[in-house]
């Protein structure tokens, strides 16, 4: 079933070369924190650029309910009045985020040293996921969560009435806790500080300096130490999104495996911390260009061309790479399927606890489909079976995941027979505009009448 409705089963075909231009939408992790920065702030922020996928969306719904006004002017185009640092009134109602563990996260963090109670929950794949990664840093702010066990959603949670400020070091590489609580931190007074021993993206203390917090970096012997001065005015901002190199990640593979593919995938935000794929793929002998280099919003952005690469080796990608390209492994692996030898993936237990367990899901499409595939629990190996090596012709199951459902579409571009899904719905929740803009670049990706039989 998809997240918001009937299931889509989709069927994706080799068939011409792809060729041409095409955008792809705002980044979903600048998105959701326009809508939430936005929200902390006194005044008006205006966001161009947004993510109109269904994750940012039940973000834009929650900051309503949390008290900011948020308004659509036209595509992509927002506007948050915040209520400022401690604002947040109490939700009159659960709130439902759907498939999105960014959300919510980001917005238990927000809501933690406020004093009021708001009850979570999610889809199965959300109710799935551990949510203890973020209710322990939050008590030690005073904030209170009741949750299932292992603390999943439904869960409510109390926020701090007289939060103090806290210094936590995280147990797992995840942008996700350390934005939770910087994003508690805010309404703490004194210095709260992350430690984070492996870096991972930085958008959160990036625009939290854009909207006027004090907040410093230091590197060292124990990894990065972000600290943050509670109790800031934020000061509302004009925010242009860049594009979303997660998204772009799509295309991009499509144009390296489809024969005689030729494509440009303009104005992706290129910061090192989300851009580990594109390095990887350049390793693996693909040829992908960075084109018209510069910056927009301050974060690096380029134009990506991605030409057919029939050529492409398997490579071990080193472990420290993991959590700039975390939510690449799934398209990554179907690259991998039609290089020559194996890729190997390590230190990638974090791919257990994604919308879907990624490891699984992916390790089990690919088997289907005549590739290869050894794990464990924290790593995996797709032995490669060169360009025009991989039979396909089965469907596979998307998990109310939106970037395995993706993956599958990318890698029947270039299977011997169609691949096959059982629901392409969960791929509205970061990429709505996916199946016009695959048919845009000439890809025979298409929704099927009946259900396939999964
Ligand atoms: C995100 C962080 C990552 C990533 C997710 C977006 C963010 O999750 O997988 O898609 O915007 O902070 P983790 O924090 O669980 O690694």
């Amino acid at each position: 079933m998809s997240a918001h409705g009937d299931p889509i089963p989709m069927i994706s075909r080799k068939g011409k070369p792809l060729s041409g231009t095409a955008e792809v939408p705002g980044d979903k992790s600048i998105s959701h924190r326009s809508l939430i920065l936005g929200a902390l702030s006194v005044g008006e922020t205006k966001v161009t650029g947004l993510l109109e996928g269904q994750d940012v969306l039940d973000t834009a719904a929650a900051m309503r309910a949390f008290g900011a006004e948020v308004t659509r002017h036209g595509p992509g185009a927002w506007s948050v009045h915040g209520v400022g640092v401690g604002g947040f009134g109490e939700p009159a109602d659960v709130i439902d985020y759907g498939n999105s563990g960014t959300g919510v996260r980001l917005v238990m963090g927000a809501m933690a040293t406020t004093p009021i109670a708001a009850t979570f929950t999610g889809d199965a794949s959300l109710r799935s996921r551990p949510m203890g990664r973020i209710t322990e840093p939050l008590a030690l702010f005073g904030a209170e969560a009741h949750g299932r066990a292992g603390g999943r959603l439904p869960l409510v949670l109390k926020g701090a009435r007289s939060p103090g400020p806290v210094r936590y070091t995280l147990p797992v590489a995840s942008a996700q806790v350390k934005s939770a609580v910087l994003l508690a931190g805010l309404n703490a007074p004194g210095e709260t500080v992350v430690v984070e021993p492996e870096a991972t993206r930085d958008h959160t203390e990036r625009m939290l300096r854009g909207f006027g917090a004090e907040l410093s970096v230091e590197e060292s012997a124990e990894g990065r130490i972000i600290t943050l001065t509670g109790q800031p005015e934020l000061r509302p901002q004009t925010i242009a999104v860049p594009r979303d190199p997660s998204s772009a990640a799509f295309p991009v593979c499509a144009g390296l495996l489809a024969e005689g593919s030729d494509v440009l995938i303009p104005g992706i935000g290129l910061n090192p911390t989300r851009a580990g794929l594109y390095t990887t793929l350049r390793e693996m002998g693909a040829d992908l260009a960075f084109e018209n280099e510069r910056e927009e919003g301050g974060e690096p952005v380029a134009d990506l061309r991605a030409r057919f690469s029939p050529a492409m080796r398997g490579i071990e990608v080193p472990p420290e790479r993991a959590a700039s390209m975390i939510d690449e492994y799934p398209v990554l692996s179907v690259v991998a399927a039609f290089a020559e030898g194996k890729t190997v993936m390590r230190g990638v237990k974090e791919l257990r606890v994604k919308e879907s367990d990624r490891i699984d899901a992916m390790a089990v499409g690919l088997r289907a489909a005549g590739v290869e595939v050894e794990e464990g629990e924290d790593w995996w190996i797709v032995h490669g079976r060169g360009m025009g090596g991989v039979t396909g012709g089965v469907t596979v199951q998307s998990r109310l995941d939106h970037r395995i459902a993706m993956a599958f579409m990318v890698m029947g571009l270039a299977t011997e027979k169609p691949m096959r899904l059982d629901d392409g719905g969960p791929i509205a929740t970061s990429f709505p505009i996916f199946e016009p803009l695959m048919a845009g670049l000439g890809a025979d990706i298409a929704r099927e009448a009946e259900p396939a039989d999964a």
